[in-house]
């Protein structure tokens, strides 16, 4: 029988997810309530960082995040365009304006002296991104955050479970939003949390998910009143119960899990590590435990004869679904507006020609890996230049 191919992504749902579930429809409270509190207080503990929000997706914990800060629309935030698009997105939605800077080409996370380069006196924060889930280069970060007072938001959508120097990314950051959306390594579903040492700003995000309101629906149901008021012009992204029981019973697999991310990364550094000279690997630093969300490679096409996306179509050739994370935002269409151009980030645009995602979730077997590793070797020996 030919071997079934190997997908990019696949998730597993723990035994007490669906206990969780159920509970939480009989209990007939299925809006933010006793579920969402756990959740946020457990996420705490986790990070061992005091203050946490639950919220619809970490898109809008980053957008509420900003908000906190009090924005005005000549406030300039500097993040990446090696992301997602959500990250600039929540800055565009904040009425700030996104500032880019380049990226290290080997960690793919954003350059801190890139950073210092492009600070003005409208610069109100820093948003790096934890990209497959590795920690941005903090201590460094801090220092140009530091030196300019500026405060640093995590978009950690990648990186619940990573630690820099044995700490979360929550505790070293002034607030980490986390994304909890159904490829994650901790789903809700949908979700994110902003997570925060610092109390006032997460009680000002507690505030503006619920569309500015002194007292949420459950708070006025526990105390058997009907009245509150509206304190700022908030939003509606609130996370439900069903959606914290989802992650309250993926919890229980959680440890697990990270643990056989990390297996799995491991056995493709080693698969691979000859193959230097046509496939950049993840490396990262010692001081650093990646979360391993995302298993990025960068394909050295300048020794092969074919290019990035002829690669990918040669490992579906082989059963193998690969990914890219992700097209540099300079690449997209709405960010032609901002006049940016490749040349100005040469390393995100080389990284952006060459990384290729492989699959890597809990339930993939060490043998699939050996299967992916051999179709690479495979492709690069025959495209070798
Ligand atoms: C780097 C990054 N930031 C933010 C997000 C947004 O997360 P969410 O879907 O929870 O809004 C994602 C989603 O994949 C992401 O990859």
């Amino acid at each position: 029988m030919a071997d079934q191919p190997i997908r990019l992504y696949d998730l597993t749902i723990a035994r007490e997810t669906m206990a969780e579930v159920r509970d939480t429809l009989k209990s007939t409270w299925l809006s933010s309530g006793p579920r969402v509190k756990q959740l946020e207080q457990e996420i705490a503990r986790r990070c061992a960082v005091r203050y946490s929000a639950a919220v619809n997706s970490c898109t809008n914990g980053l957008l509420l995040t900003l908000q906190a800060l009090g924005l005005d629309s000549t406030a300039e935030i500097i993040t990446t365009p090696f992301s997602f698009v959500a990250t600039a997105e929540a800055i565009m939605h904040a009425g700030a304006n996104p500032v880019f800077a380049d990226i290290d080409p080997i960690s793919l996370t954003i350059d801190p002296e890139e950073v210092a380069r492009k600070v003005t006196p409208r610069t109100r924060g820093i948003i790096p991104v934890d990209i497959a889930g590795q920690p941005a280069e903090y201590d460094r970060l801090k220092k140009v955050a530091e030196h300019f007072t500026l405060p640093i938001i995590s978009d950690a959508a990648h990186s619940f479970g990573a630690k820099y120097r044995r700490k979360s990314v929550a505790k070293v950051a002034d607030a980490a939003v986390f994304s909890f959306h159904a490829t994650k390594n901790l789903t809700c579903g949908e979700g994110g949390m902003v997570v925060s040492p610092h109390k006032a700003l997460v009680e000002r995000v507690k505030l503006l998910r619920t569309h500015g309101l002194t007292r949420d629906a459950h708070t006025r149901h526990q105390q058997a009143s009907w009245q509150y008021d509206v304190i700022a012009p908030g939003r509606k992204a609130n996370m439900s119960d069903i959606h914290a029981a989802v992650g309250l019973g993926q919890l229980n697999l959680f440890d697990k899990q990270q643990e056989k991310r990390a297996k799995l990364a491991e056995r493709y550094r080693h698969n691979l590590a000859d193959l230097e000279e046509y496939i950049g690997l993840p490396s990262p630093p010692r001081y650093v435990s990646h979360a391993w969300h995302l298993f990025i490679i960068r394909v050295n096409t300048d020794a092969l004869t074919i290019d990035r996306d002829r690669f990918i179509e040669e490992m579906r050739g082989r059963g193998v679904e690969c990914g890219v994370h992700y097209i540099p935002l300079f690449d997209l269409s709405l960010f032609q507006q901002f006049g940016l151009q490749e040349q100005i980030f040469p390393n995100t645009a080389y990284a952006g020609r060459r990384v290729v995602t492989l699959p890597l979730y809990p339930s993939l077997k060490l043998t699939q890996v050996d299967r992916v590793c051999e179709a690479i070797r495979e492709i690069v020996i025959s495209a070798a230049r």
